[in-house]
C-alpha cells in the first residue's frame, strides 16, 4: 500500500522551533524514522512539505492518482484552511490527522481543527511517534477496505 505523509508549514523547522513544545528531533529525522517504520510495514510512503496552502492541496488532489491514504500534519492551517479542508474531502482518501504538540493544552485557537471532520481520525501530542502511529492506522483503515 502506498501513503502519502504532508507536513505543513513551518514543520521544516522542525529540531530548531520550539524545541520545547516540539522536540529536538529534527525536520530530516523524523522523516528517516517515518521511512524506516514505513519499510518494516510494508508501506510506501512519499513524504512532502509545503510552507503554501496551494502547493498542499496540489499534492493532496495529485494523491488521488496514486496513494490509498493521506497522513497530514497541515501545521497552523489546521485551524483555518478550509481550501485544505475541501481538498481532503474532494479526493475520498482516508486521511489521518497528526499533531506533534498536544493542541489542547495549547493557546485556545489551537483547540479547533477545521480539517479533523473529514478525516477517519486524528493522533494528538505524542510527537514524532504520532507519525509511526498513523502509518499503523492508515495499514490498518487501508487493508479492512480490501475485505
Ligand atoms: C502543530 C500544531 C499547530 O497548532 C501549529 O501551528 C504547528 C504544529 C503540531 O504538530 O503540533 O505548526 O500542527
Amino acid at each position: 500500500m502506498k501513503a502519502c505523509l504532508i507536513h505543513g508549514p513551518n514543520l521544516n523547522l522542525l529540531g530548531i522551533r520550539e524545541t520545547d513544545i516540539y522536540g529536538r528531533d529534527t525536520f530530516d529525522e523524523i522523516n528517516r524514522k517515518i521511512k524506516y517504520h514505513a519499510e518494516t510495514l510494508n508501506i510506501e510512503v512519499r513524504i512532502f512539505q509545503s510552507n503554501h496552502e496551494g502547493e498542499i492541496i496540489d499534492v493532496i488532489h495529485d494523491a488521488r492518482n496514486w496513494a490509498d491514504a493521506i497522513i497530514i500534519n497541515p501545521g497552523a492551517y489546521t485551524h483555518y484552511s478550509y481550501a485544505i479542508r475541501d481538498a481532503i474531502a474532494a479526493v475520498r482518501l482516508p486521511a489521518i490527522e497528526v499533531h506533534l504538540s498536544n493542541v489542547h493544552a495549547r493557546e485556545e485557537f489551537r483547540h479547533h481543527s477545521v480539517i479533523s471532520p473529514v478525516t477517519v481520525g486524528q493522533i494528538i501530542g505524542l510527537g514524532t511517534m504520532g507519525y509511526l502511529l498513523a502509518l499503523e492506522a492508515t495499514k490498518h483503515l487501508v487493508e479492512r477496505s480490501h475485505l
